[in-house]
């Protein structure tokens, strides 16, 4: 089969990369994404040259690209977005173009050329859940978003389902937690604070810290996008999480902190992020109920190793942190991207 990987430059798109070639090794993908800030073409380069991927830069909302491009596939992969909360409150334009009209754009070319279509979105729709209490998100809750990020991805999400009712377009969405794991962009919390601690500088901390997420590590989110693809139903809607058991923000923070043997003092606790959501949790038993998904590990586990993949990979956060990894797409192919 061939895959069309929108947004393989970023960090989910590429961890699904490598394992989609792993888990399915007969398979061809085109990775198309724009390397925005966000795209890092260092983090695939071990895969230059191999036949079965090919890179191509370029934007979503190009209509004639994304046409030809989805009509050569079998299957869509849909990754690509603006992806930063704290981005989305600063200017909230290119959210509303990639999230919404990007999709839309796809949406179209996969309706044109009767293509399957899966798309990833994020718990961040429903809105917040209140601290302390036993309530978790799942396929049937509103939507409900607070940020201009979680609202651009709301609106794609009610195109993909509007798409599939009008259209009956084979789609399916998947909407998961906060992931965490190797080449995540050092502006998400999890790699700032690790990165953070490793160059010796403060770890900021925003308002009272009690603020909770629902930690999914991000192999387990790629097979539970293959899944999804392999035995979902069409015009489904899959929730997806991890086994954190809500656990606060400075928790992560003093976890991540004894793993390294460093001292609380670097934690700064600093002034909150407007509209912040207090808690997100996910009820993923529809899931696990009809496609089998259950996370390999637990939070604890994953942090360990995740915290050793940067130890381990500095060369690639430091030039991501310094600005160089968005020279070397430019040194090897020319310039491109914003
Ligand atoms: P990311 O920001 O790391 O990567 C996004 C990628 O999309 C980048 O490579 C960027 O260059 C590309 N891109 C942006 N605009 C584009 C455009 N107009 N055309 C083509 N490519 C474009 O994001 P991520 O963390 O890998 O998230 C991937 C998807 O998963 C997103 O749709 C996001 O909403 C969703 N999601 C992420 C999380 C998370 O915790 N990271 C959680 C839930 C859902
Ligand atoms: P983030 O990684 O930005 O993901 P999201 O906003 O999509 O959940 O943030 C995760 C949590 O960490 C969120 O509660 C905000 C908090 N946070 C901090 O406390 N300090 C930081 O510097 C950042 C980036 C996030």
């Amino acid at each position: 089969m061939k895959v069309l990987v929108t947004g393989g430059a970023g960090f989910i798109g590429t961890n699904f990369i490598r394992y989609w070639l792993k888990a399915h090794p007969d398979d061809e993908i085109i990775n198309f994404d724009k390397l925005t800030y966000a795209g890092n073409a260092e983090s695939l380069k071990d895969l230059a040259g191999n036949p079965k991927y090919k890179f191509i830069v370029g934007d979503i909302v190009n209509e004639d690209i994304i046409g030809s491009l989805v009509e050569q596939c079998e299957l869509v992969v849909h990754f690509a977005a603006e992806s930063h909360v704290d981005r989305s409150i600063i200017n909230a334009e290119e959210f509303v173009r990639t999230n919404v009209l990007g999709t839309q754009i796809i949406l179209q070319a996969v309706r044109e050329h009767d293509r399957r279509l899966h798309h990833v979105s994020t718990d961040e729709v429903f809105g917040a859940l209140p601290l302390g209490s036993k309530e978790k998100f799942n396929e049937l809750t509103p939507y409900n978003p607070s940020s201009p990020y979680a609202a651009s991805k709301a609106g794609s999400d009610h195109l993909v389902r509007a798409f599939y009712h009008t259209y009956k377009i084979d789609a399916t969405i998947s909407n998961c937690s906060n992931n965490f794991g190797p080449y995540q962009f050092p502006e998400k919390f999890i790699p700032l604070v690790i990165t953070n601690i490793l160059e010796g500088k403060k770890v900021p901390v925003y308002g009272d810290g009690l603020y909770v997420r629902d930690w999914l590590y991000v192999d387990d989110h790629c097979h539970a996008i293959d899944l999804i693809i392999n035995q979902g139903k069409s015009g489904e809607t899959y929730c997806i999480g991890g086994m954190t058991n809500d656990i606060s923000n400075l928790e992560v923070v003093k976890k991540i902190l004894k793993i390294l043997g460093q001292g609380e003092d670097v934690i700064e606790m600093i002034t909150d992020r407007p509209g912040h959501d207090r808690r997100y949790a996910i009820d993923w038993s529809k899931a696990q109920q009809e496609l089998g998904y259950q996370p390999e590990n637990d939070f604890d586990n994953y942090l360990e190793q995740t915290v050793k993949w940067y130890q381990n990979n500095q060369d690639w956060w430091q030039r991501v942190k310094s600005g160089e990894y968005q020279r070397y797409y430019e040194q090897q192919y020319g310039k491109v991207g914003n």
